[in-house]
């Protein structure tokens, strides 16, 4: 259990919504779950707001969703933080995120190391500033050698982008002579991409009601199943997102083949 959740004085919320675990048995819970954490500045705007309140409102959510994701025992949590495509927002947006990104590196870090969590950053390094992948990376070293939750954050991520380097990497070492272009299958593709190691994504969340994938983990979802919510992500709560692992319990994975019940 995430340290300091529960506890002398624990609120009845926090009392209610571990109880709303049981809800979601141990052998149906997601391996990996990634979210599209859409919606901030909609909900900020709506506020009256200036966009960035949206993405400040948006860290607590993340934390919230850590710390369930943490008592669930879940293996892996990746995070849309940031896309090749969001250079575009106009500058101010840009600047605040990245300062952002510090600033929730330093203000967090004591607590995910407190619950065992290993960090890791998904994405391309150009056009981060020197200080912020300086801190990056001593966060990432610094959690290597837990032993819990693997948390990613894509950062300058685009899934075509992580595909293409991947493919770079292992065309170059197929130039090299390391490796034969026909020995070049799944699993070495997939060890080559910034997820390496770790296991495909089970569900894919995205909040504020766009229907789409967005260029997040394209080879890593081949077979996720997607669960979509109107709210926006400042307001996703914890009690919502049980409620997703709930639903998601439910699903029939066949993976391409058939359910044994299927089969005629
Ligand atoms: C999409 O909402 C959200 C982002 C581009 C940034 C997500 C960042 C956070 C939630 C901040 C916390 C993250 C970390 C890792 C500290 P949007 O701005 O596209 O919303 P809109 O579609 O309503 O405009």
């Amino acid at each position: 259990m995430w340290k300091k959740i529960l506890g002398l004085g624990a609120s009845k919320r926090e009392k209610d919504l571990v109880s709303l675990y049981d809800r979601v048995p141990k052998e149906k819970r997601p391996r990996h779950i990634a979210i599209i954490m859409d919606g901030n500045g909609r909900w900020a705007e709506g506020k009256g707001l200036i966009r960035t309140a949206g993405h400040r409102a948006g860290v607590g959510t993340l934390r919230d969703i850590l710390h369930v994701c943490v008592d669930l025992g879940i293996e892996v949590l990746t995070v849309y933080a940031f896309s090749t495509e969001n250079w575009k927002r106009p500058r101010p947006e840009v600047d605040f995120l990245m300062s952002l990104f510090s600033e929730y590196l330093e203000k967090e870090i004591q607590e995910m190391e407190d619950n065992h969590v290993r960090l890791r950053f998904l994405g391309r390094e150009d056009g981060m500033s020197e200080a912020l992948l300086g801190k990056m990376h001593a966060a990432e070293a610094r959690l290597a050698g837990n032993d819990g939750l693997q948390f990613n954050i894509a950062a300058n991520y685009g899934g075509q982008d992580e595909i293409l380097r991947a493919v770079r990497t292992l065309a170059a070492r197929a130039r090299a002579g390391e490796v034969a272009p026909e020995d070049i299958d799944e699993t070495m593709l997939a060890g080559a991409l910034d997820t390496a190691g770790q296991p495909p994504v089970d569900l894919v969340i995205r909040t504020s009601g766009d229907l789409r994938l967005s260029n997040f983990l394209l080879w890593q979802a081949a077979y996720a199943e997607f669960w979509f919510t109107e709210t926006n992500w400042p307001d996703f709560t914890p009690e919502e997102f049980v409620g997703a692992l709930v639903d998601f319990a439910q699903r029939k994975r066949r993976f391409g083949g058939l359910n044994p019940s299927d089969g005629k």
